[in-house]
């Protein structure tokens, strides 16, 4: 066991600070060398879950959606490794991503939307899928329940996150 196997499975997360509390114990477990791959549509908690990791990691912040940079090095505040926060979302092949020079061997890296982009990059990885659930209000938002509270109400419902030892 290293890294995140002892966390393979899925588990319901309840709040942005459950959430963040989950990155806590993720980050405390990753090491140097270790990747992970995080995917999740619009608003599901990938920046609140990677926040977290990086403060279970010890590295400066802030962490940020990586919207402008490509990657995003957080140096360690406690002599580990740093976190290299990647954004995979406008990378057009695994070669680009190589390109890019990470030092994988040295840091612990998450790369967002990298599914399919780090085959043949490192020999393993995990990967990390963060789900959007139901509000639990039995409001379908499919159905024409718009309105800012249908939208406070599916913002703050659970999530389903999934983490798969790779290949
Ligand atoms: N159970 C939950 N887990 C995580 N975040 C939640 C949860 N419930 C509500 N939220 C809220 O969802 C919002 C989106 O979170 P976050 O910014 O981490 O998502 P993201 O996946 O990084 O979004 P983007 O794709 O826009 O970068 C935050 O306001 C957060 O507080
Ligand atoms: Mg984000």
């Amino acid at each position: 066991m290293s890294g995140l196997d002892a966390f393979a499975g899925e588990r319901e997360v309840a709040s942005p600070a459950d959430m963040e509390a989950l990155g806590r114990r993720i980050g405390a477990a990753l090491g140097a060398g270790d990747l992970v791959v995080l995917t999740g549509p619009l608003g599901a908690g990938k920046t609140t879950l990677t926040r977290g990791i990086g403060a279970g990691l010890g590295i400066r912040g802030p962490v940020q959606s990586p919207t402008f940079v490509l990657a995003r090095t957080h140096p360690s505040l406690v002599g580990g490794p740093a976190l290299v926060h990647v954004d995979a979302y406008r990378l057009g092949s695994p070669a680009e991503l190589d390109d890019l020079d990470i030092d994988l061997a040295h840091a612990a890296v998450i790369v967002e939307w990298g599914r399919g982009m780090v085959d043949g990059l490192v020999d393993r990885w995990w990967e990390i899928e963060i789900e959007r659930g139901w509000s639990g209000t039995g409001l379908d938002t499919a159905c024409g329940t718009a309105g800012p509270h249908a939208a406070e109400m599916e913002d703050a419902a659970p999530r389903t996150v999934r983490i798969t030892p790779r290949p």
